[in-house]
């Protein structure tokens, strides 16, 4: 497989799998998104290599360009550097934001957690082949495990200032990751749930309606806390929104002085 770092996701605009979605089909994107051109060639090159070991075992599961350039701007913008996430799988965003945290020189930065014993070694392979073990943790268990809070600021020394769910997609999960993270988020802090759109309410294997109906409940029980749920096209894949993930994004932000201030 052709992965010329000139190219790079520009290659994408003739594969024909459902993954490769944003970089296909009328109206697709002419240009390397920021999340792939701020790479280094070697970077790119370990994505390139990525998508085709996972096009290859079948992984595909990953969150895709509208997200992670949302992440993008809110981590590299204002160098966020403590960050938890929810759910890998086979590793995209845990490589992506890895290579964030290593540009801006951000050791133990990114926690990461994962219910099944498969994705874990799948991403800690990835992880060790991109050089990210410095900055990258690990962490098999329950994404809602009481535990975790308190191993995640032991690695970082402070409390996230991001909390990036996606792992199960259930109602109930997702309650508990709710009620169980953005507590320990720090002040200002920023919690991001992926597929909170009525869409991926079917993705709720208990069909309590998934993420949607848990982030709406948690919404109406803190009014103090500033939410945005951002909602994209009503059928997959289409464009006829502004925003281009069918999936949709969540995004709360707690309360709190800055940081810095008095
Ligand atoms: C959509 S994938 C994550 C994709 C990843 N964020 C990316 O963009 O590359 C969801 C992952 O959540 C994990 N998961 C599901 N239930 C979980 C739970 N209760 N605790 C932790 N992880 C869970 C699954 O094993 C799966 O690997």
């Amino acid at each position: 497989m052709d992965c010329d770092p000139q190219q790079r996701s520009l290659l994408f605009r003739g594969r024909a799998a459902k993954r490769y979605w944003w970089h296909t089909g009328p109206g697709a994107p002419a240009f390397i998104p920021p999340v792939y051109s701020c790479l280094s060639d070697d970077e790119w090159n370990l994505i390139a290599a990525w998508f085709e070991e996972t096009e290859r075992l079948n992984l595909a599961g990953e969150c895709q360009v509208p997200l992670m350039s949302v992440m993008q701007g809110l981590i590299m913008g204002s160098q966020v550097r403590s960050i938890v996430q929810a759910g890998h799988y086979a590793g995209y965003s845990t490589l992506l934001v890895g290579f964030m945290l290593r540009r801006m020189g951000f050791r133990r930065s990114l926690f990461t957690v994962d219910i099944d014993r498969m994705s874990c070694d799948f991403t800690a392979s990835w992880v060790k082949r991109a050089g990210l073990l410095e900055y990258v943790h690990i962490e098999q268990r329950d994404s809602a495990d009481p535990s975790l809070p308190g191993l995640a600021e032991q690695y970082f020394g402070e409390p996230p200032r991001l909390v990036f769910i996606d792992s199960a997609h259930t109602y109930g999960q997702t309650r508990r990751e709710l009620e169980l993270w953005f507590p320990r988020l720090c002040p200002g802090g920023f919690l991001i749930c992926h597929d909170s759109s009525a869409f991926a309410a079917t993705f709720d294997s208990t069909g309590q309606g998934g993420v949607v109906r848990a982030v709406t409940e948690w919404k109406a029980e803190h009014p103090e806390v500033q939410c945005m749920a951002i909602s994209g096209p009503t059928t997959f894949p289409g464009r006829d929104a502004v925003y281009e993930d069918v999936c949709g994004t969540f995004l709360a932000q707690k309360p709190g002085p800055a940081r810095g201030s008095p």
